[in-house]
């Protein structure tokens, strides 16, 4: 699946809505890959997102998040590509009206649920996911790094081609306000800024933060390259990608 053959491949996206998955819609597109942008039908952003995604000339597919339903989709469009973008904050599962253990239920079962319909699809996508740094060989106790540790997991068992990008954080200009995380980008990019200039390279590159459209390509770049097959893509090697692609 190289680049002169792109205009051949079908790539289903989940959390196209998101931060993220927005940038990876519109960079499908202009390589010409046929692209299907998942929108659920809860989300606020739908006709904005619709009406986005049609002017790049993505397909909408608003299905609800359910085994039947996704697997369905699946079936109907044997994707080559399925890219798995989502996750939820404290403030969106109390609006979804999420409760309990949030990213079990949302960040590990709704990405569990599709890489189980992509693995019963005939046409055996390769599966991006987009997990975090930090994920380590043991069960972690965190449950936000818990639920992306299980999906690894799942991904190595699962016979797909996969691969799992683990940034470090996400910044850049978002529509939704995320004081904490902006606070945890600037501090996390001063360290690293001190860190590189004492020398220690290979821990800013691992902390450095991205943008979405900047981890956007280097997914899309490894989602279209042969060269990425059943592994992870650490923080350091996402932003070498991502420049590749520029
Ligand atoms: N943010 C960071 O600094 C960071 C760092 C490392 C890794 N990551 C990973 O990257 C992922 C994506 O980050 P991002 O910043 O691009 O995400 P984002 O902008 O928060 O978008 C999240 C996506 O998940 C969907 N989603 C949220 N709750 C859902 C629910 N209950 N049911 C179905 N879909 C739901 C959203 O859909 P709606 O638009 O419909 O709500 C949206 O499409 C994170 O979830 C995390 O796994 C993030």
């Amino acid at each position: 699946m190289d680049r002169d053959t792109t205009s051949e491949v079908t790539a289903f996206v989940t959390g196209a809505t998101g931060y993220t998955g927005r940038s990876v819609v519109a960079l499908l597109r202009r390589r010409g890959v046929t692209t299907l942008a998942h929108i659920r039908p809860e989300s606020t952003r739908a006709i904005e997102d619709t009406r986005d995604f049609e002017a790049l000339g993505a397909r909408i597919i608003s299905c609800p998040w359910n085994a039947a339903e996704l697997s369905a989709v699946m079936d109907a469009e044997r994707p080559q590509v399925v890219f798995c973008l989502i996750g939820t904050t404290r403030a969106r599962a109390r609006k979804d009206n999420v409760k309990g253990d949030i990213y079990d239920t949302i960040d590990y079962g709704l990405s569990s649920m599709l890489l189980h319909a992509a693995a019963m699809c005939q046409s055996q996508p390769k599966f991006i996911y987009l997990s975090c740094t930090g994920i380590g060989t043991s069960e972690p106790r965190n449950s936000y790094l818990r639920a992306r540790y299980k999906i690894e997991r799942e991904l190595k068992k699962s016979g797909l081609s996969w691969v799992s990008a683990r940034p470090s954080f996400i910044t850049g200009n978002r529509e939704e306000s995320r004081p904490l995380e902006s606070l945890g980008a600037r501090f996390m990019n001063s360290a690293v800024s001190v860190a590189s200039a004492f020398g220690a390279k290979k821990w800013a590159s691992t902390y450095r933060s991205q943008t979405g459209l900047e981890l956007a390509r280097a997914l899309v770049a490894a989602a279209l390259s042969d060269d990425y097959h059943n592994r992870v893509i650490e923080s350091d090697e996402l932003q070498r990608l991502h420049r590749l692609d520029d």
